[in-house]
């Protein structure tokens, strides 16, 4: 009994940006990226895709899949860090585009882990009251904010969105438990400034554009051991173990972090979903992207035990359980 995701649904931009075309932008190469990251493609975004536009369609397939109206929708709540506007948030565009007419709406940055934040607020939301049903949405728009200069986060990362409609359901179906975590200690190893003050006062010393910048081998460690941390802690406290578990969908932040994870968790390659090669690293909307590939190609069946993990900026961590 408790809260189940009732459709997904998922945006790209048509934009298919190759490894061989960032060559020409940076100094860089194909075979560099592929080996490093595992990234082959990512899609970038142009006019009529800006991160609520994305949003915005992901959603309306999400509540198509659901069968539920924008109507009853209660709570629209956008992951993203990069909102073509600073106020409204995303959300408010979405509630206004998809005509969420009964709903309050609002952005959540938890960077990459924004969608797993967003599942554990709604699922709180909805165990408080049976009768609400949340949009959850993942979106990003980050080619608006990488610096095309600095070839250590250019290449990595792309743009897109995925959705899942929420609901209340007494079956034995729903969220199992979350485990989420954030240290805002190391900020620096993975941050982008917002834009530069006006005030004088409030001037950032070393502000360097409104870019992603990252210590890569840093960001590597943390994420590993930080999403391994929370998988295992969830998994003790809710006394499952991983091989009940039937599918992991991780955050695709790129092949070598995952198959790392997978070494140290001893997963079976098989149970764990992976498209980053085809879309790099879309933050917040990594996992439901991937959440609606699997679902879309029949990954998941009425009753699997599913595992998400994220790792992202701030940083923010952590991991949900959900019987399907
Ligand atoms: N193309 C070619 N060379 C590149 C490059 C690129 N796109 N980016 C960096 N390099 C170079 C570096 O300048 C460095 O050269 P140097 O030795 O002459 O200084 C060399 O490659 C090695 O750089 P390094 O950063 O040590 O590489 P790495 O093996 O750690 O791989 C990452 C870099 C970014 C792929 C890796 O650190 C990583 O995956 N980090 C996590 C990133 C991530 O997922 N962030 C988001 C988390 S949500």
């Amino acid at each position: 009994m408790g809260t189940v995701i009732l459709g997904t649904g998922s945006c790209l931009p048509k934009r298919v940006v190759t490894n061989v075309e960032l060559e020409s932008v940076v100094e860089t190469d194909d075979e560099w990226i592929r080996t490093r990251t595992g990234i082959v493609t990512r899609r970038v975004s142009g006019k009529g895709e800006h991160t609520y536009q994305l949003a915005a369609e992901a959603a309306r397939r999400a509540l198509a899949a659901a069968d539920v109206s924008p109507e009853e929708i209660g709570l629209v709540v956008v992951g993203t860090i990069s909102s073509h506007m600073q106020m409204p948030s995303s959300a408010c565009f979405v509630q206004d585009e998809i005509g969420a007419v009964n709903a309050f709406a609002y952005d959540l940055n938890a960077a990459c882990s924004g969608f797993l934040f967003g599942l554990d607020l709604a699922d709180k939301y909805i165990s408080l009251d049976h009768s609400m049903k949340v949009l959850i949405i993942g979106a990003e728009a980050l080619s608006s904010r990488l610096d095309y200069k600095d070839r250590n986060t250019c290449i990595l990362f792309g743009d897109g969105a995925g959705a899942a409609v929420l609901g209340y359901s007494d079956s034995d179906r729903g969220i199992i438990g979350t485990h989420m975590l954030s240290d805002g200690s190391l900020w620096k190893l993975l941050h982008m400034h917002g834009p530069e003050s006006s005030n004088p006062d409030l001037a950032e010393e070393n502000w360097t554009g409104a870019y992603i910048r990252m210590e890569g081998r840093e960001v590597f460690k943390h994420a590993i051991r930080a999403m391994e941390g929370s998988v295992r802690s969830l998994l003790e406290s809710e006394g499952i173990s991983l091989d009940s578990v039937d599918l992991v969908i991780p955050h695709q932040a790129n092949t070598r972090i995952l198959n790392k994870l997978i070494k140290r968790l001893e997963l079976p390659q098989r149970k764990v979903f992976i498209n980053v090669p085809k879309y790099g690293n879309t933050s917040a909307a990594s996992i439901p992207i991937a959440l609606d590939e699997a679902n879309d190609s029949g990954l998941i069946a009425k009753g699997d035990t599913v595992l998400f993990c994220s790792f992202g900026g701030g940083f923010t961590w952590g991991a949900a359980l959900i019987k399907w």
